[in-house]
This record gives C-alpha cells, structure tokens and sequence, in this order.
C-alpha cells in the first residue's frame, strides 16, 4: 500500500504484457520462482495442538486448465509440539492424503484409499496386510518431508531439496519487527479473496500509494500519500513505514486504535508495510498486524488469504473490537482487486504498451528488478 522512495524509479517502465498473460512465464515462475523460494503459509496461532493440520496449494490446477507444476503440502503440529510439514502424498500409491485442513481424527494422517498411517511426525505407522510382503519395512516408507522455518510466528516452507537457508533468504529483516511480538499474537479474523489478476499486479499495486487519492481516500486521510518513506528499497524484501495522521491513531474505521497496542513511542505513529517475495505482504499497525498470502491460482487468477492478527488480550479488552480493522482493509482490500483487475484485463490487449513508472512508482519498480533477476537468475 505505500510508499513513495527518495530513490527514483529511474525511467523504469512497467512489464511486459507477456508477462501477465503467458501460460509459459506462469509455469516457469511456478517451477523456478515458487518451488525454489520460502513461502508464508499459515501463522502458528492456527496450529494451536498436536494433529492440527493446514494445507498449502501451490497452484491447484482445475480441470481443463493447462497442467503447471503444483503441489500440496500438509503443515502439522506433532506430539512434540513441532511443526513439520509433508507432501500431502501416500507412500503407497501416492493418493493425496487431505482434502482440508483441521483436526486430524485419532492424531494421525490416514490415506482414504488402503489406510496407511501416519504419525504426525511423519513416520508410517501401520500399513494393513503388508507385513507379510517380502522387504516391506515401514522404516522406509514416511512420508516425503519440506523444509519448514518459523519467524515471527510465520511457519515457511520451501520446496527445494536443498533451500538457501532461510536466515539467509530473510536476513535484510531478522528481528527487525519483535517489537510486534508476533510470535504471541492471534489471527481474530481471515478473509480469501479470488481475484481475477496475474499475481504481480497484486504486489506492484500494494507497493505504491500513487494511487491512494484516487482509489482509497478514506486510507488516504488517515495516512496521507506523501506521508512515506522507504527502509528497503532493493532486494526480494521491500517496503517502509506511512505516517499515521493522528495520535492514537490507526487503520480503522474509526481512525483509532481497536485493539491493545502493541509497540510504543515512535511506532505509534506509523504503519510499516513490506512485500516478502513471492507470496507475503505484512502490515504492521500500532495495535494489529495484518498479512496478506498470496496464491497464485493461474496466470490471471490469484487467492489472497488475510488475516489479522491482535494481542491475544483483545477478548478481554473494553472496546476492543477487531472488526474495525477488518472493516477497514476489507474495503481497501476490495478497491485494490478492482483497480488490479482492471489492469489485467487492459495488460492482455494489443494496444498495451508498457508505460513509464512515476517517482511515487519506485518500489512497484524495484519489485519489477527483484522480479525479473529471480527469473533470469533461475534460468541461467
Ligand atoms: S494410496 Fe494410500 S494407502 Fe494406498
Ligand atoms: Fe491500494
């Protein structure tokens, strides 16, 4: 949502349409981008005790839709108290093991086709009328792990057999936001959105606020436009703090705080919004965090999941109601869909010539760059 930059755009222009109406670059960024990189799924809130599960979908093909890589993966807390995620994928003949997400029955994962069982660390533990099979040993048949990592809260997950370690991936913004302390935080409300535009518009929108006077002025009065600043201006992780309007003020819809605070002193007055390449956005108000994920469905379809976390000490707060907050970034969130759907349906057209970026554009541009160096870099 923010940000203007001291640095320029530089006469950067926008992307090509290819790049927002091409089923090859889509299943290129699936394989190249997506499989290779850590990808925010769900807040570890959500996971609250052994056998509760999530699913991740990385691009879930529909029927008749051109065949991109995809996957699913099962992210479950163990015994331990561990968070560990799968392939969701039987070791037997490979039928997907969860359909959604939940409460596993009997804190084990059991395939619906001949019942080989799980344990929640992964282990196979019964595999019905195999133990007579000549070299059958359930020692070698648990499931198919991902690597996961946990910051603040946030549990990861990455794809390739030998990820870059992810304090390496993340390590411009390691302990840049405890004072959040979102690891404790809950998710009070979550929202899925479908939206009919490629995945990139959703970033390169979320990433200036050129277009807040026009398509947001009720966000633009709380936080005027120019009010911005960067603190990470290249790179995979971009983004910088707004100045809020008001003291005691927030992104609500009444413009003050509807929740605990959480930080104090200067952060009060600001909002900090950052894109995590490829798949996160992270809002931090003074007494919310609100994240967005982001699910690429197909090459002009994306899912955004947002959710909304407080301090757990909301339920008992007089006047506290975090239905405020998600009010408010329901209709900002709407306002956003509609201009990137628009820019969709005018990126696939013959007269679309990719126009010049403004200074107020200059983060939506270095996304451009990070964007392009991943593909380009993973294709080399
Ligand atoms: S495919 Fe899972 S038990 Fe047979
Ligand atoms: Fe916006």
């Amino acid at each position: 949502m923010a940000k203007q930059s001291r640095r320029t755009s530089g006469g950067a222009r926008a992307l090509a349409g290819d790049y927002y109406t091409s089923s090859a670059i889509f299943a290129q960024e699936m394989q190249q981008l997506f499989s290779g990189r850590w990808l925010c799924t769900v807040h570890q809130s959500t996971l609250s005790q052994p056998g509760s599960h999530a699913l991740y979908e990385l691009a879930p093909t529909k029927p008749g839709a051109e065949p991109v890589p995809s996957e699913s993966v099962l992210i479950v807390r163990g015994e331990d108290g561990e968070i560990r995620a799968f392939y969701n994928v039987c070791r037997h003949r490979g039928a997907r093991l969860r359909q959604v997400g939940g409460q596993l029955p009997g804190n084990c994962i059991r395939c619906p086709y001949h019942a080989w069982t799980f344990a929640l660390d992964g282990r196979l533990l019964g595999a019905p009328n195999m133990g007579d099979v000549a070299g059958f040993d359930r020692s070698e048949h648990p499931l198919i792990p991902v690597a996961t990592a946990i910051w603040e809260g946030f549990v990861f997950i990455n794809l390739a057999p030998a990820p870059v370690p992810f304090e390496q991936a993340f390590a411009s913004v390691l302990g840049s936001f405890t004072a959040w302390q979102i690891p404790r935080l809950v998710v009070a409300r979550q929202v899925t959105y479908e939206v009919a535009a490629n995945w990139k518009l959703l970033f390169q929108n979320y990433s200036e606020c050129y277009h807040c006077p026009t398509i947001h002025p009720a966000l633009n009065q709380l936080t005027p436009y120019l009010g911005a600043d960067n603190d990470h201006e290249s790179g995979e992780i971009l983004g910088g703090p707004m100045q809020i309007q008001q003291p005691e003020g927030s992104m609500t819809e009444s413009g003050h705080l509807c929740g605990p605070a959480l930080v104090s002193g200067a952060e009060r007055m600001r909002v900090y919004y950052y894109t995590l390449f490829p798949n996160m956005f992270l809002s931090l108000h003074p007494d919310y965090v609100l994240v967005h994920r982001l699910d690429p469905l197909a090459i002009d379809r994306t899912r955004v999941v947002c959710e909304w976390l407080f301090d757990p000490g909301y339920r008992e707060q007089a006047g506290a109601n975090p239905e405020e907050a998600v009010w408010f970034w329901d209709r900002v969130n709407r306002e956003d869909w509609q201009v990137c759907e628009l820019a969709q349906q005018g990126v696939r057209s013959r007269g679309y010539l990719p126009g010049m970026y403004s200074e107020l554009e200059s983060t939506t541009a270095a996304f451009d760059r990070a964007y392009l160096e991943a593909l380009e870099g993973a294709a080399r």
